[in-house]
């Protein structure tokens, strides 16, 4: 949700800050701005759209001189994404330019305090307060990191901000609060971004910055302090070990397909170090210590909500441990019953969503442990959990997610085994069949993976002129149709539903006709003949179906897609990626944008 880099160093600052914003541009590409000292003057250029238009307007202008300099990819929360909005955001002055993610929340109090002492607004945003507040403190004679501190006493809100300014040349000050900020230092450089991919190519030395902190940089040298207090604080240098081409397309027409092609090796590697099929134990060290939760909450949202569904099905059947599960953003705003012995476990592929956080915060106040299940080495839910299990599905760029659900899927079945272990209910062969099967499954599934693809790509084009789809599934196939319908609908636009099979009859029924189709997951497991009668409801409304289903099913729909059969709920390894595929040529086939669907952000860090 809004990309920020900063970079001071020895380099042109303008290549290399729009090559960091190119990699932080999943965050938000509503518009985009840079701003640079250049012979002694403030240079802010912007522009609406994608980070291409900003780049068509820096062309042949001469922007080479500035060796720091400060940009933003924006994902628009107050004001219409046009240029007038777009960050970054100066003083009436320009002797100072602010980038900003997050939200000021009494951004309007002080707005109307600054209109009244005569001062004039340029945009809509809530950003542009800090602006003048900043210059304000500085007229008063501040210092820069004073000013800083004392407009930052004055903003409620989330924030990770960005300010260069005439005053300090060649120097950046930024600070966060709740919203994701890390310093990268290197050699006669140093940046600063919303995540590491951003500066990357430079650094792989890392500080990850806290609540409450401000940091100071320039090319030689970084200081972190407490932004109320200004005293120093101590920081820890973390070298990140995955490189670049992790981050990189790797020859696939999108991130997205990469991603998805990607889930063999995702399995895998969550595997790693964590399986012992001969003794029948799935082994997370990370949750030594911790008591079996007496209840578990799950909290998370988009995809990894799908993912925690998902795992309840597994957590209360193998190990009989009482789950729930909740988006966070409504978890986070009633009275949850919490006590002691519940378990939190909050699932958060970015580790930043803003509702998820707050979910987890709200859990800690109220005694609860949480567990974290996050993919970002360093995040917000990473450092806040008491316990943290690293999904290790590497660097996830597409907006819409594939393989870190994969991952989650994969550490959901190592939970619930681990716990079934330690309550008893499940048994040893059957934990024994279960560690084998996943162990098979990352070369089944990249054999099958070509062969999807081209499925997905006949089905595409049969169903390009559909508005609207219907997912069915039951059991643990339920949580997948939810989530098939969110692929579908985030990325091509056409409406999409997901329903528990057995309670399509209780509405979603009434839709059916041979312009409205049903995908529907239909495993060959107990719940089969079910499925199997519901699809003939839908059939006698004259609804088309596409059917994943296993080798051998014994069904008459207008599409059988077979996919290899695992053992019990493994066999959602080999179904997810048919509906990630499905969703992916579709919306390529419809010439849609993949990677970067329209008003979606991949990191959700404002409510
Ligand atoms: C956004 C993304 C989704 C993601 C969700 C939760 O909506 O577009 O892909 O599933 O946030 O994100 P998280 O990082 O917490 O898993």
């Amino acid at each position: 949700m809004c990309g920020i880099i900063g970079y001071c160093g020895h380099r042109p600052a303008v290549p290399v800050i729009l090559e960091g914003l190119r990699r932080l541009e999943y965050r938000g590409y509503d518009s985009a701005g840079v701003a640079f000292l250049q012979h002694g003057e403030l240079h802010v250029v912007r522009a609406q759209g994608k980070l291409a238009n900003l780049e068509k307007r820096l062309e042949g202008q001469n922007v080479f001189q500035a060796t720091s300099g400060i940009g933003h990819t924006r994902w628009a929360t107050h004001g219409l994404p046009i240029e007038k909005n777009a960050h970054p955001h100066t003083d009436g002055a320009k002797r100072l330019a602010v980038i900003h993610n997050g939200i000021i929340e009494n951004y309007q109090e002080i707005k109307n305090e600054l209109m009244a002492e005569g001062c004039a607004f340029a945009s809509d945003t809530d950003t542009e307060v800090l602006a003048h507040l900043l210059a304000r403190a500085i007229d008063k004679g501040l210092p820069t990191d004073q000013a800083m501190s004392e407009t930052l006493g004055r903003v409620e809100g989330a924030y990770a901000l960005a300010v260069v300014s005439l005053d300090t040349p060649g120097v950046i000050h930024a600070a966060r609060k709740s919203s994701p900020l890390v310093l990268g230092v290197g050699v006669g450089e140093n940046f600063l971004a919303s995540d590491i991919p951003a500066f990357l190519p430079y650094t792989r030395d890392v500080v990850f910055l806290e609540d409450g902190e401000m940091v100071r940089i320039d090319a030689a040298s970084w200081r972190v302090m407490d932004v109320a207090t200004l005293a120093p604080i101590e920081k820890e240098i973390k070298h990140i070990t995955w490189d670049v081409s992790a981050a990189q397309k790797g020859g696939f027409k999108h991130f997205m397909l990469k991603e998805i092609f990607e889930q063999p090796k995702v399995i895998a590697d969550c595997l790693a170090g964590r399986v012992d099929v001969a003794a029948g134990r799935a082994v997370l060290p990370e949750l030594a210590g911790l008591p079996t939760p007496e209840r578990l909450f799950i909290v998370a949202c988009g995809t990894s909500f799908h993912a925690g569904l998902w795992g309840m099905y597994l957590l209360e059947q193998w190990a009989g441990v009482p789950t729930r599960v909740e988006v966070a953003s409504e978890f986070r705003y009633r009275e949850p019953v919490l006590q002691p012995g519940d378990v939190v476990l909050a699932i958060s592929q970015s580790g930043e969503t803003a509702d998820t956080l707050a979910g987890m915060r709200l859990a800690r106040q109220r005694g609860a442990k949480v567990i974290g299940l996050c993919n970002v080495v360093g995040s917000s839910v990473a450092r806040e959990s008491d316990v943290v299990i690293s999904t290790q599905a590497g660097p996830e760029i597409s907006v819409a997610s594939t393989k870190a659900m994969c991952s989650q899927l994969t550490v959901l079945t190592l939970l619930a085994l681990c716990l079934g272990e330690a309550t008893g209910k499940i048994s040893r062969q059957d934990r024994i069949d279960c560690l084998t099967s996943l162990e098979k499954l990352p070369s089944v599934l990249e054999a099958e993976l070509p062969r999807m693809r081209e499925r997905a790509m006949d089905l595409a084009k049969t169903y390009s002129e559909v508005s609207s789809f219907l997912y069915l599934g039951r059991g643990p196939y339920y949580p997948l149709a939810l989530e098939g319908a969110l692929k579908l609908k985030e990325i091509s636009y056409i409406h999409a539903e997901g329903y528990a099979a057995g309670e399509m009859k209780h509405g979603p029924i009434a839709l059916i006709d041979p312009r409205f189709p049903t995908f529907a997951l239909a495993p060959m497991d107990e719940l089969f003949p079910k499925v199997k009668s519901n699809l003939e409801e839908v059939q006698a409304r004259g609804g088309k179906i596409i059917a994943l289903t296993h080798p051998g099913a014994d069904m008459r729909v207008d599409h059988i897609w077979e996919t290899p059969k695992a053992w019990g709920p493994l066999s959602t390894f080999l179904m997810l990626p048919a509906l990630q595929m499905f969703a992916y040529e579709m919306a390529d086939y419809l010439g849609k944008d993949v990677d970067q669907p329209r008003n979606l952000a991949k990191s959700v860090t404002v409510e």
